[in-house]
């Protein structure tokens, strides 16, 4: 058990609430003055431990993504989930709620012991592969059934929440501390980035198999702060090197230029989908640093390119026609979903990608105002003609800067307007609202829902959290196109418990590389998978059950139809295995010799086997 102090470093009175709802309609302060303290007990009430009202028995720390158990079943702890949750709960203590030392605190036990819990993504040890899991149960055991995963904005995220922390203790004076309880968890999950950031996942929504834009910018902040915070504590941050080509990739991949959109994921093979997507206006307000200007490395909210996106985005989403927006005009606030051709629950109104809308303007207008200059571009332009008519080309200072940003802040207003008309009266927010009626759907009481709304109603407050280093030249080396490099970290071996936070002392078996390819032919929709008789591998052969880990198809053409995976597994021992095509629920099992395929992993210490298979499901 950890025994930390926490003080806050700025106290400021926390608006309480007023008891009744009933008026809230007129007044938008009074409205988000009565929700957040609804909104900070719904997410407390979600996670494990002291307040957790709504999700008995899942352990002190976790975070449960919604106490739905049907319907949609949200009763398990997503990493991404956790970590925003917890980045808004650190924001919290920093602007002077101490009472949330005690929970941060269980969330820090929790992620020691989840890093080191085997799971169909890997292990801990020793390649990490096992901290790109993206969902545990709340007991904190592993889940088995079938998901997209890896997802590698996880430990970036989680890498960044704890970093947030720092500032908090050192100006308690406990840097030792920070170094001995926290940095060994930090650095588990940035060598995680550092090795596999130029490997493809899943994105934030789990559907899309690629190099997803949240996630690379999620990556390239954590490797920019993890080299930042490594300096103050005389240490070393080693994969953080690998921050400028993680920038680079980001900078140069992303952009649509006919659209005039920053694109979710590039490296998919998602050809029904345009791309435009909540998942980069997510990532401006997660790397958003108040002192940061406007063309820095990372996409700030007040960058071109976001204002363009932004505008893509909401028009995307207006041009649905949704009842719910009833024909609302350019420029006029919507109700906004994760991507217009979602179908997942009708493909509804989210209001946390609602109230990312809003959060980006709001730190938007506060970075521009800072900088005393907005600098409209032709990129950004269309953006603000909707908002201002006369506005051209050219920057705008003074009054003229005012007026403008004056009409950004209505129109950021109008995004949290847009929710607030059809959330219940006791305050609840579930994960959707249905574009025809209003009325919420999905999972209830959705934990991120409301942290989206408690960060984004700080920001309209104007406050910020502290720096994370932007604008530092360290976040900023700035590559042409051809400078982009594949490249990587290489941490294995080097992956540790994090001891001092409360992970458990496990054994570190010798282990060996063994990857897996085959040929084999899909249709569109199936996947293959491989099971066998060891542990990572299910454990067993021609059981529906057991069949958990899939391949990765990102090799995959016609000519060469290849699924791989490369997993560690003890070494000197043969291992039974068997590949398998999903199709929709049902799973199709190599028959004949190939039900029963062998494999010898090497000695300790030996060279990498790969099998080179061909398989076929008839
Ligand atoms: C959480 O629990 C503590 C201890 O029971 C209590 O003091 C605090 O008010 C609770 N917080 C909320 C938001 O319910
Ligand atoms: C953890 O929770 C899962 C899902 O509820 C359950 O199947 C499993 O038995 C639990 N494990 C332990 C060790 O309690
Ligand atoms: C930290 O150390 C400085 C310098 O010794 C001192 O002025 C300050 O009061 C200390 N802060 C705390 C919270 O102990
Ligand atoms: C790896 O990096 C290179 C260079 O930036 C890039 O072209 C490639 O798409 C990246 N692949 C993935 C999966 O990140
Ligand atoms: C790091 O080293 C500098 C210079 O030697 C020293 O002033 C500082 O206190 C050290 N910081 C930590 C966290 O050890
Ligand atoms: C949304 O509302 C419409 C109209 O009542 C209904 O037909 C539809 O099933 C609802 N969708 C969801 C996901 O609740
Ligand atoms: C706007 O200001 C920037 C920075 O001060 C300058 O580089 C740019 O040339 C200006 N643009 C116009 C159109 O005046
Ligand atoms: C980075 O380089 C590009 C092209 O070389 C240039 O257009 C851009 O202004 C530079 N950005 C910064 C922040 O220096
Ligand atoms: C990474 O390091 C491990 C341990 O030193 C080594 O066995 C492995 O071959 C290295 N992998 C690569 C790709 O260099
Ligand atoms: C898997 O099967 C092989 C070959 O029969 C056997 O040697 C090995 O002990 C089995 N492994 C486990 C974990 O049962
Ligand atoms: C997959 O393709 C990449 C890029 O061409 C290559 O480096 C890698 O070796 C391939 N993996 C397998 C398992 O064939
Ligand atoms: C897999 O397909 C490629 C391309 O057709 C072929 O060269 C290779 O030999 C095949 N591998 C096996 C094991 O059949």
């Amino acid at each position: 058990m950890l025994s930390l102090c926490f003080l806050p470093c700025i106290t400021l009175p926390l608006t309480v609430a007023a008891s009744s709802l009933q008026a809230r309609q007129d007044d938008l302060s009074t409205f988000i003055a009565e929700e957040r303290p609804i909104a900070l007990a719904g997410a407390l009430a979600n996670i494990g431990g002291l307040n957790s009202s709504w999700v008995e028995g899942a352990s002190p720390g976790i975070v449960v993504a919604s106490p739905s158990t049907v319907n949609p079943n949200y009763f398990y702890t997503w990493t991404r989930d956790s970590a925003l949750t917890y980045t808004m709960l650190i924001d919290e203590l920093i602007f002077g709620n101490i009472s949330l030392r005690k929970t941060i605190e269980d969330y820090t036990t929790a992620q020691a012991i989840l890093q080191t819990v085997t799971n169909p993504s890997g292990s801990l040890w020793p390649a990490g592969d096992g901290l790109g899991e993206p969902k545990f149960y709340t007991n904190m055991t592993r889940f088995d059934g079938t998901w997209g995963r890896p997802q590698r904005d996880g430990p970036a995220l989680r890498a960044t929440t704890f970093m947030n922390l720092a500032p908090v203790l050192f100006n308690l004076n406990e840097t030792e501390t920070f170094l001995e309880i926290y940095w060994p968890l930090i650095l588990n999950d940035l060598k995680y980035v550092g090795q596999y950031w130029n490997q493809t996942g899943f994105d934030l929504w789990e559907e899309v198999h690629g190099s997803s834009f949240f996630t690379v910018a999620a990556q390239h902040r954590a490797l920019v702060q993890g080299g930042l915070l490594a300096q103050k504590l005389n240490t070393t941050c080693t994969p953080c090197k690998q921050a400028s080509q993680i920038l680079c990739f980001l900078q140069h991949n992303f952009w649509n230029t006919s659209g005039n959109y920053l694109t979710a994921d590039v490296n998919a093979n998602q050809v029904t989908r345009s791309g435009i997507n909540s998942d980069p206006i997510l990532a401006s307000i997660h790397v958003f640093d108040a002192n940061a200007s406007c063309n820095t490395g990372s996409f700030q909210p007040c960058n071109s390119k976001m204002f363009a996106t932004h505008k893509t985005l909401v028009d995307s989403f207006r041009n649905l026609s949704w009842p719910v927006n009833d024909k609302a005009a350019a420029g006029q606030a919507i109700l906004v979903g994760r991507y217009p051709e979602d179908t997942y629950y009708d493909g509804g109104a989210w209001p946390l990608c609602t109230f990312a809308c809003a959060e980006m303007l709001y730190d938007a207008v506060a970075q521009i105002k800072r900088a005393g200059i907005l600098s409209v571009d032709s990129i950004s332009l269309p953006f603000f003609q909707d908002l201002s008519p006369d506005v051209k080309v050219g920057n705008y200072t003074d009054q003229e800067m005012h007026a403008i940003l004056a009409n950004m802040s209505t129109y950021a207003d109008g995004f949290v307007r847009a929710v607030q008309q059809y959330l219940p009266k006791n305050g609840s927010i579930s994960e959707q609202l249905n574009h025809t009626t209003g009325s919420s759907t999905s999972a209830s009481k959705l934990t991120w829902s409301f942290a989206s709304f408690i960060t984004m109603s700080r920001r309209r407050a104007s406050q910020f959290p502290p720096s994370w280093g932007a604008d530092t030249a360290q976040a900023n080396t700035n590559l042409t196109a051809v400078q982009c490099k594949p490249s990587s970290y290489n941490g294995t071996g080097t992956y540790a418990p994090a001891l001092a936070a409360g992970a458990p002392n496990i054994a570190m078996p010798c282990e060996v590389e063994v990857l897996f390819v085959v040929n084999a032919t899909t249709q569109f929709g199936q996947n293959v998978y491989i099971a066998g008789n060891v542990t990572k591998l299910g454990g067993a052969l021609n059981d529906p059950g057991s069949v958990i880990l899939p391949l990765n198809p990102g090799n995959y053409t016609s000519e060469r139809p290849e699924g791989y995976v490369d997993i560690f597994l003890q070494a000197d021992q043969t291992v039974r295995y068997q590949y398998v095509l999903q199709n929709g629920d049902e799973f199709v099992f190599e028959s004949g010799q190939n039900q029963d395929r062998m494999v010898k992993v090497p000695e300790c210490g030996g060279e990498m086997v790969r099998t080179d298979d061909a398989a076929s499901f008839s």
